[in-house]
């Protein structure tokens, strides 16, 4: 028995044994960006493929009853077409650490910093209103705290909205201080954390950083948690330290990871221009998912979605958007300006 099996089983029991024999079978889970093949000349039952057939039950195993009958009747599960596309949406889910990022919706966030007029966000909510987003790429506008109602009502509905700080308290003396109960208030429904310009120029530590995730996830709020290294770190071959260093102060204080996304942004790379390249990216975040399988689990591992930021723009975005570790990015300057339309549509 392959030693994957052996863990499922000793971890989650019998729940897991179809899923595992599926994807042995089904090894595009492996090949990221590959569509599933089904062979059209298979014999069905009743008109469903077998594959299909296998991604039902090992779903139902899954303990997945209410999430995949409504979905196999709603989709055309007669057609050919149908049926792929479902087996696309809900054969991916039992996936380990060595796992493609498939199953791992792309995930933008734009960070405009302390930059913006009503003028200008209007602007580029216009920009974003008229364009073709792609449906596959979760969004998140990163807005300063004073314009977030009036960004949300300008926005698109389908974008997330998020603060770029927030404390760890609800509420209080704590003069200049917004807090999560706050955002979600005026409609924001995620916050940037532990941003480096937080860290370096507020003095913001590892710790407090870990203790804001845990309220604002506490309120409700979804969570970028921002982590990166900087340049003499960097240098000193200490990345990987450092970055582990961060992730454990989080680790510190969240105990469910479904609503954070991590950002990883290596601090010589923020507004500088200078992009980490596509290797160099994947190198880390790959060390990351080590990380995560290591000390969380294997599913954070596999689900858990690791944006890049550091000067991206649409001109580096698609070459970094192919590498299997990479699930999005959070883009600060060309947030602002309309090539932010092809960062979001970077798998396209
Ligand atoms: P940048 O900023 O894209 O301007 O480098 C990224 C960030 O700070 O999140």
């Amino acid at each position: 028995m392959p030693p994957g099996v052996l863990t499922k089983l000793n971890r989650n029991g019998i729940q897991c044994i179809a899923s595992v024999t599926l994807l042995q079978r089904f090894p595009y889970h492996r090949n990221h960006h590959t569509i599933p093949t089904m062979d059209q000349n298979r014999p069905t039952v009743g008109g469903v493929t077998a594959e299909v057939l296998k991604a039902v039950v090992s779903q139902a195993l899954l303990g997945k009853f209410t999430a995949v009958f409504p979905k196999l009747f709603k989709c055309q599960w007669k057609t050919y077409e149908g049926q792929k596309k479902f087996y696309a949406n809900f054969s991916t889910d039992c996936t380990d650490s060595n796992s493609n990022n498939m199953s791992r919706k792309f995930c933008v966030g734009g960070n405009w910093k302390m930059n913006g007029d009503q003028k200008s966000i209007a602007e580029i909510a216009k920009t974003l209103s008229s364009a073709a987003l792609d449906p596959n790429t979760e969004v998140v506008i990163g807005c300063p705290a004073i314009y977030l109602m009036y960004a949300r009502n300008l926005l698109p509905c389908e974008l997330g909205l998020a603060g770029q700080n927030a404390y760890k308290v609800a509420k209080g003396a704590f003069t200049g201080e917004i807090s999560p109960a706050m955002l979600k208030d005026i409609g924001a429904d995620w916050v940037i954390l532990g941003h480096s310009e937080r860290r370096a120029i507020f003095g913001e530590s590892d710790a407090l950083i870990a203790e804001k995730a845990e309220h604002a996830l506490a309120e409700g709020l979804k969570v970028i948690a921002c982590i990166g290294e900087t340049l003499e770190e960097r240098e000193a071959g200490k990345t990987n330290e450092v970055v582990a260093r961060q992730m454990c102060a989080y680790a510190q204080k969240i105990k469910d990871w479904k609503n954070v996304v991590v950002a990883y942004e290596p601090v010589w790379a923020i507004g500088t221009g200078k992009t980490a390249t596509p290797d160099q990216a994947q190198e880390v975040h790959a060390f990351l998912r080590q990380w995560l399988s290591d000390n969380i689990s294997k599913e954070v591992s596999a689900s858990l979605r690791i944006q890049y930021g550091g000067s991206v723009t649409a001109a580096n975005a698609k070459e970094l958007a192919k590498k299997p570790d990479i699930d999005g990015f959070l883009v600060g300057g060309a947030s602002l300006k309309p090539e932010f339309v092809d960062i979001i549509n970077a798998r396209q």
